[in-house]
């Protein structure tokens, strides 16, 4: 089946959006908006999210949880990482795309999506947002380690097109993996959702440096993903793993 999307014109953030309607009124459960024109998007820590218009597909599911308990839903933005991976993957083959822990999406170590997801505390509803970069050309990458699908194919696609392709995708493997995860009542072991999280987490044997939510760097060899949705982290110096729950990750070959 295929998911119905609202399309916008222009909007500040698909998330803000998203959430002020949920506010207003309870959302179907994924309710999907899309924009290529997203003037003030929000990213993760804090930090803003910005495309020139067209450039980029913005786009935000409402998730209504049901049996999901309240400190398993923060694993969402993993599972929406993994959707847009395999979704990019598919129209990339050949091209090595994988997820950087938790959930940005990196073709060969640059960023081609970057996921962040918003709780309405009143309702519980759960906003998952997701910026594609789709028809961006390299004078509008926002940082030159970023990359988007029309570099990576060299294909010139319409950029509605592009969107549309990258985001059916997207809205299919999202969909089952929600309802997966929500029969498994947040259970990524049981769901068997963790060992896909692994095999597509290019994080996992890396070198990399983490910069805890306090500000502190730490330096180790990622080991996998625990039942949590933690990265597993061989920490220098330390014998024993180390749990992270949320920190900045750098792959340090990419360095
Ligand atoms: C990141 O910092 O990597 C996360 C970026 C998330 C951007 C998306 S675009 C759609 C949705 N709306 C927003 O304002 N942000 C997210």
């Amino acid at each position: 089946m295929t998911t119905p999307v609202e399309w916008i014109e222009r909007v500040e953030s698909t998330n803000v959006e998203l959430v002020r309607r949920e506010r207003i009124a309870p959302q179907p459960h994924f309710t999907v908006l899309a924009t290529l024109d997203q003037t003030s998007g929000r990213g993760r820590l804090g930090r803003t999210w910005s495309a020139a218009p067209g450039a980029a597909l913005a786009v935000s599911v409402l998730v209504r949880p049901e049996s999901i308990p309240p400190d398993r839903l923060g694993l969402l933005t993993l599972l929406a990482g993994l959707a847009a991976r395999d979704s990019v993957a598919a129209l990339l083959p050949g091209r090595p795309v994988s997820v950087k822990w938790p959930n940005d999406v990196l073709v060969a170590g640059r960023k081609i999506v970057g996921v962040l997801a918003e709780v309405e505390p009143r309702t519980g509803a759960v906003v998952v947002g997701a910026g594609i970069n789709t028809a961006m050309t390299q004078a509008q990458l926002p940082v030159p380690t970023a990359t988007s699908l029309a570099i990576e194919s060299g294909e010139q696609a319409e950029p509605r097109e592009l969107a549309d392709r990258v985001l059916t995708g997207f809205l299919a493997r999202l969909a089952d993996l929600v309802e997966r995860f929500e029969a498994a009542r947040g259970d990524i072991d049981a769901s068997g959702i963790r060992a896909e999280l692994e095999a597509a987490c290019g994080t996992l044997g890396e070198r990399v440096s983490v910069q805890l939510p306090g500000g502190t760097r730490i330096a180790g060899t990622a080991l996998g993903i625990g039942p949590d949705g933690s990265l597993s982290l061989r920490v220098d110096g330390s014998e024993h793993p180390t749990a992270i729950l949320a920190g900045d990750v750098t792959h340090l070959r990419y360095q």
